[in-house]
């Protein structure tokens, strides 16, 4: 018998790491339902865009409406995030921050969880950031969202032992998209070897994984001597 198409549901997908992730999974022969605020420009039968906002009051409708229309969900990645540096006179922008990085993400598990507690199977993977471990007077809603975030995924990765639901957390350093616009970047990686990363978390379900190994080594050893006094 012929192995079913498994279904993905990628959430921030029109630009960047989710849209090269997302054609990746085409091309693996994955059917893919993508979720953002633009189209994603990807037109094959075995793609369906939904445009919406994760911070919208009927994100989580649209969102079980793409997974009802793909039939089951295998995988959801959420790769939606927004970073700015802080503007002490738009702190709005540090709240919005919280409510794409980390809400979002919330909102998205509350919504995929219990399809796949109900089969006993299928994997979460958020991406997150090795910011995650710093305190930053530069952009501290993006520390903060990304630490919070780290810290729901892993923990329900424990809760959801057991239950046949894996949930990996992608902690980045640098990787060559439009959000990496800042003028220091070291160690960052291109888009390909992002994907790549994740489609090895796909065969291996990993709690986490951080890369690139020395950007993460550097910043747990430095995360404690940067911390704003
Ligand atoms: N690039 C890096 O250096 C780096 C490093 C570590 C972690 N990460 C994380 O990796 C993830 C992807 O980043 P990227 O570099 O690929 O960024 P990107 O190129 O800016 O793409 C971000 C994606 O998020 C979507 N998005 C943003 N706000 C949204 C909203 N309110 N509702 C729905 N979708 C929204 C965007 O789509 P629309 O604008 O169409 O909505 C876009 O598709 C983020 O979580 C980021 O924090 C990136």
């Amino acid at each position: 018998m012929a192995d079913r198409m498994r279904c993905a549901v990628l959430i921030g997908n029109s630009d960047g790491i989710g849209l090269a992730f997302t054609r990746r999974l085409l091309a693996d022969g994955w059917r893919v339902a993508g979720l953002s605020r633009r189209d994603s420009g990807i037109n094959v039968p075995t793609y369906t865009h939904h445009t919406v906002d994760v911070t919208a009051p009927d994100y989580p409708e649209v969102l079980s409406k793409a997974i009802d229309e793909l039939g089951r969900i295998d995988l959801c990645v959420y790769a939606a995030g927004i970073g700015e540096p802080v503007d002490l006179a738009d702190l709005d922008a540090q709240a919005r921050t919280f409510e794409v990085n980390l809400m979002g993400a919330v909102r998205t598990v509350t919504t995929v969880v219990p399809h796949m507690v109900a089969v006993g199977d299928g994997h979460i993977i958020g991406l997150s950031s090795l910011a995650d471990r710093l305190v930053s007077a530069e952009a501290p809603g993006y520390a903060g969202s990304k630490a919070g975030l780290s810290s729901y995924l892993m923990g329900l990765s424990a809760a959801l032992r057991g239950q046949g639901v894996s949930v990996t957390t992608v902690r980045f350093g640098f990787v060559d998209t439009k959000m990496a616009k800042g003028p220091v970047r070291p160690l960052m990686i291109p888009v390909d070897r992002a994907v790549e990363i994740l489609a090895r978390c796909v065969r291996n379900r990993p709690v986490s994984i951080s890369r690139p190994r020395r950007m993460a080594l550097l910043t747990s050893a430095l995360a404690p001597f940067i911390r704003p006094r």
